[in-house]
């Protein structure tokens, strides 16, 4: 065995060729299942692009590096489902660009915060996480509340997510601006929106203009809510 080693050692070309076989096993694991994607996701109803609102709500999430605290990501496991609800399916995070799964837990998972609490208790929450949870050790975001949503850049955020595969539509894109606005005060008449976004939550305390976190608990109160489970077009996930 030890002479065949030497051979193989010796000679520079075959030792090459080898060492691109052996190192091209990983990369095959990992490619391979991408073609089969169309499968890996399976087909559920209920998931739908993000409102505008929403849209920008995520992003806030993400520049605040909320995903440092908080994963969006229930574990197929029982003590996880017990306490989330049911365990996440790929479908679900479909339209995530980037997807906020997360690593770490120092808050809870916020896969199906949605509908959970009230709005209320949201920017209760948000403000001062102490005033609702004594114990708690997130930090204060008051200042989201005071924080105008910037709306200049509305539309080309959302056509870049559009050029990534999420599927708006030309109606979407034009009435994007209208939508975030409807969802941004409860008074506004939502028959529209929610024909364009099924189960979207009117968020924000009246009259102002939106702010940061207006979009940010539109944003909390759709996770998880998208998929109906007991609808039986969904039958196949049940737990
Ligand atoms: C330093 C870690 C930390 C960061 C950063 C953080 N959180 Fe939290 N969060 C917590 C902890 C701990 C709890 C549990 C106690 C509580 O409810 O306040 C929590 C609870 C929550 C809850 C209630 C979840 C439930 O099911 O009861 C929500 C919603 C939430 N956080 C949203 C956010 C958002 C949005 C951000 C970013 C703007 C954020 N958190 C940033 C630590 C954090």
């Amino acid at each position: 065995m030890f002479i065949r080693h030497e051979t193989l050692e010796r000679n520079a070309f075959l030792m090459l060729v080898l060492t691109l076989l052996v190192i091209s096993i990983g990369g095959i694991v990992e490619v391979i299942p991408l073609f089969t994607i169309e499968t890996t996701v399976e087909h559920v109803t209920g998931v739908r692009p993000y409102t505008p609102l929403e849209s920008r709500g995520r992003d806030i999430y993400v520049r605040e590096g909320c995903y440092t605290c908080h994963s969006q990501m229930i574990r197929a496991l029982r003590d996880e489902v017990e306490r989330y609800g049911h365990y996440s399916i790929a479908a679900e995070s479909m339209y995530d660009h980037p997807f906020q799964w997360g690593s770490k837990r120092i808050g809870p998972d916020l896969a199906r915060v949605g509908g959970k609490y009230s709005n209320d208790w949201h920017y209760a929450h948000m403000a001062n996480a102490q005033s609702m949870v004594p114990e708690s050790l997130m930090p204060h975001y008051a200042f989201l509340a005071e924080t105008p949503l910037d709306l200049d850049d509305l539309l080309p955020r959302l056509k870049a997510q559009r050029a990534v595969g999420v599927p708006y539509t030309d109606e979407e894109l034009a009435n994007a601006r209208a939508d975030l606005l409807t969802q941004a005060d409860p008074a506004a008449d939502n028959a529209a929106l929610l024909k364009r976004y099924p189960k979207a939550v009117q968020v924000g305390r009246g009259g102002a203009e939106p702010t940061e976190l207006d979009a940010l608990v539109a944003y909390l109160q759709v996770l998880g809510t998208m998929v109906d489970f007991a609808d039986p077009a969904n039958e196949n996930l049940r737990q």
